[in-house]
């Protein structure tokens, strides 16, 4: 079992590149199952979760080749439409196979996540709308069984932007005869990208990124090559980073419009933030003073996948800050953890009330989830002393190789095996 030993103290300075976005490579791969040929997607993260989505489709019977951060997908030899309980398991986000499994094959089997380390992970709202546009949906002790006789589109009202049931409601969209609209889509970036994948395989798709998603059922039968976009979360994570080590670092390979929140929050904490077409410097020299209410959001909101790494800097903020969880119910566990290395935190529900101290120490923590291990990683390089970061598989499901890019930021970070 892999676990971080970590120096605490030192400054980050220097550049490190962003890679490709997870939470866009995903749907992405899904989507691939659509055209029946092949795709070829750059800017593929070698994470776990990648790894999870690949085994997913080399069990749908796709052929899948990785070449450095490139994967070629061929869906052509697909031939299942289930996913077994294991594969949902690894991956609670392998439900977003559910949609392109029924636009190509007119059905699908999958396992109903159930709950995971950040609360219940219902997906009501998946299947209300995938059942208005035809689909008949069957629980069998925990098996949806899936079957698409005649899919219509129509509108389709999300009580909730949910990012996940805008994604799956627009790749099985694209096989429904007519025009489906969606009403109160996700607004996050990844949906724009996954529209813009979705053009390259003929799909007709307007909207992607706006409230209101539109999609006219057709051929999506072209070979499509694609680059997914920067992850903003690992982009907040490092910014975050450096406002808690303090330093100055450049980030590269970034989409500066995608981090208002982040650099909006970190700007009033007093550090220094410049950016240009695809780069963000942050430098924070003096001290980091704590900052007004944050409240996570969907996008263009402040983003929950942040939430734990800016509490991480607040620890070390002059002044109190304040943190509302809006989007999970269980997204504290980082908490008692930081507590550990000396935090000064208290949590009432949703609220966490976060009163800065002079300085953490180190001690030896557990990742409880992949954010909060993120926010275990910059508390341990802001605090005093060492640290010892159990569980960094949940790290890895989201960041590749996290220690070397910190590393290479001066950070005194080492991959050790128990
Ligand atoms: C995606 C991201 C995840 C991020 C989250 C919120 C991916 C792979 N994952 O997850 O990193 O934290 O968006 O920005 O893109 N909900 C329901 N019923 C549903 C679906 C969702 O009640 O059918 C609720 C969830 O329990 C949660 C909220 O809606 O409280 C947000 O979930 P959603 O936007 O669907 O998140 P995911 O797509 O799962």
């Amino acid at each position: 079992m892999s676990f971080f030993a970590v120096k605490g103290g030192r400054r980050l300075t220097g550049e490190v590149a962003v890679r490709g976005a997870k939470n866009s490579v995903l749907p992405i791969l899904a989507a691939t199952l659509l055209n029946a040929g092949e795709n070829v997607i750059h800017n593929c993260t070698d994470l776990r979760d990648v790894g999870s989505a690949i085994k997913i489709l080399e069990h749908l019977g796709c052929r899948v080749k990785r070449e450095g951060d490139t994967l070629t997908v061929d869906s052509a030899p697909a031939n299942r439409f289930d996913v077994p309980e294991d594969l949902m398991r690894e991956m609670r986000s392998s439900v977003i196979f559910l949609g392109p499994m029924i636009a190509r094959f007119g059905k699908a089997r999958v396992f109903a996540p159930g709950g995971c380390e950040l609360g219940p992970r219902p997906i009501d709202l998946h299947l209300d709308a995938l059942s208005k546009l035809g689909v008949r949906i069957e629980n069998r002790g925990g098996e949806m069984v899936c079957e698409a006789r005649e899919m219509r589109g129509r509108d389709i009202v999300l009580r909730f932007p949910s990012v996940g049931a805008t994604e799956n409601v627009m790749l099985a969209a694209t096989a429904c005869k007519g025009t489906t609209r969606i009403i109160n889509a996700a607004r996050e970036p990844e949906i724009a990208d996954l529209q813009s994948f979705l053009l390259k395989t003929g799909a007709s798709v307007c909207g992607g990124g706006k409230s209101e998603i539109t999609v006219t059922g057709g051929r999506t039968d072209k070979r499509a090559e694609h680059t997914v976009l920067p992850d903003r979360i690992e982009a907040a994570t490092y910014l975050c980073a450096a406002a808690a080590c303090g330093g100055k670092i450049r980030l590269l390979n970034t989409e500066p419009e995608h981090l208002g929140m982040i650099v909006s929050e970190l700007s009033e904490a007093g550090c220094e933030i410049s950016s240009d077409k695809d780069s963000v410097t942050v430098e924070r020299s003096g001290v980091l003073r704590a900052m007004p209410r944050i409240s996570t959001m969907p996008y263009p909101g402040f983003p929950t996948d942040a939430q734990a790494q800016l509490m991480a800097a607040a620890c070390v903020a002059q002044g109190t800050t304040v943190f509302c969880e809006n989007i999970f119910e269980n997204r504290f566990r980082h908490v008692p953890e930081l507590i550990r290395m000396g935090a000064d935190i208290r949590v009432s529900g949703n609220t966490a009330i976060v009163g800065g101290v002079k300085s953490l120490h180190g001690a030896s923590v557990k990742c409880t989830d992949l954010r909060g291990g993120a926010a275990l990683v910059i508390a341990a390089m802001a605090a005093e002393g060492e640290s010892v970061i159990n569980d960094v598989y949940h790290i890895d499901r989201g960041y590749e190789h996290m220690e070397k890019a910190y590393a290479s930021l001066g950070a005194m970070i080492e991959r050790k095996e128990a």
